[in-house]
């Protein structure tokens, strides 16, 4: 039977394929695709696994980057539009619709490096992931991580109700006023419905999103061979915040965390 978690994500395709290839993604444009470049660096001749890639927006990047990239994801409807846009300008990027918790189409010890951005908090065999992208590498490999940072997750319901946010409140001019981060439950873990549903996507989804602490993923990556060599809590370019002023608030409270983790034994 399929997953919900992949009728979810099948469901929001268009939508979401929409989304990413309009531009219109700018905490991806201005925050976290920057901050993964940063991480990830230079990847010239090195064989690259995206995990959990959606329509494939960074396994074309790094291929264009001179990487050999190979794109996985839960999402058959996802895979189906990065093989198509594959077909439209072949890049030579790789893709399978699998669950990152089973790669077993991948060999052990061929990759170089694998990042997972902005998809690990949607999955829902975590640990499994880990020991896949950790399998899959060859000593001394990276896996970069980018996700939402699991202390500062937005829109998280617990028990029928939000258990952190930004406190907010409208300002004389109409502008909204971001006045702290409140959370008033973190060390439960639990799953939780995520609407997306804004105006600049053509239509609403619902997806699953997993909350998690930061001491599971560190525990995860460590028992799995993999030891944080690097780690940020980016800041939005200037730029971006210029042009979106809500940005503003993530010079005070991150929304997202990268992690490098190198592969040290098995
Ligand atoms: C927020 S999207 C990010 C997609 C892509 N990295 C991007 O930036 O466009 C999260 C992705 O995680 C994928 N996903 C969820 N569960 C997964 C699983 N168990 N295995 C692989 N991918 C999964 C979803 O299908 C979706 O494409």
């Amino acid at each position: 039977m399929e997953s919900d978690d992949k009728k979810r994500w099948n469901e929001g395709a268009e939508s979401w394929v929409e989304f990413v290839r309009s531009g219109k993604n700018y905490y991806s444009e201005y925050l976290n695709g920057p901050a993964l470049k940063r991480m990830i660096g230079d990847v010239e001749g090195k064989k690259v696994l995206d995990m959990g890639c959606g329509e494939g927006y960074f396994s074309r990047f790094f291929t264009k980057a001179g990487a050999e990239v190979t794109g996985i994801d839960l999402s058959e409807a996802l895979i189906k539009a990065a093989v198509e846009e594959e077909e439209r300008d072949p890049l030579g990027v790789k893709y399978f619709a699998a669950d990152a918790a089973n790669l077993n189409m991948l060999e052990s010890e061929s990759f170089d490096l694998t990042f997972c951005y902005m998809a690990l908090m949607d999955i829902r065999n975590y640990e499994g992931a880990i020991s896949e992208a950790s399998r899959v590498l060859k000593t001394g490999g990276k896996f970069v991580v980018l996700m939402e940072h699991p202390c500062f997750t937005m829109f998280r319901v617990l028990d029928g109700k939000v258990v952190s946010g930004w406190e907010t409140r409208l300002r004389e001019d109409g502008s909204k006023e971001y006045i702290y981060y409140w959370i008033a439950d973190y060390l439960r873990r639990h799953s939780y419905t995520f609407e997306w549903k804004h105006d600049r996507l053509p239509s609403s989804f619902v997806t699953t999103g997993f909350h998690r602490t930061l001491f599971d993923y560190v525990n995860a990556l460590t028992k799995h061979g993999l030891v944080v060599t690097g780690l940020d809590e980016p800041q939005p370019l200037e730029e971006g915040v210029r042009v979106h002023a809500s940005m503003k608030k993530h010079y005070r409270v991150p929304q997202s965390m990268v992690i490098e983790a190198t592969k040290i034994t098995r």
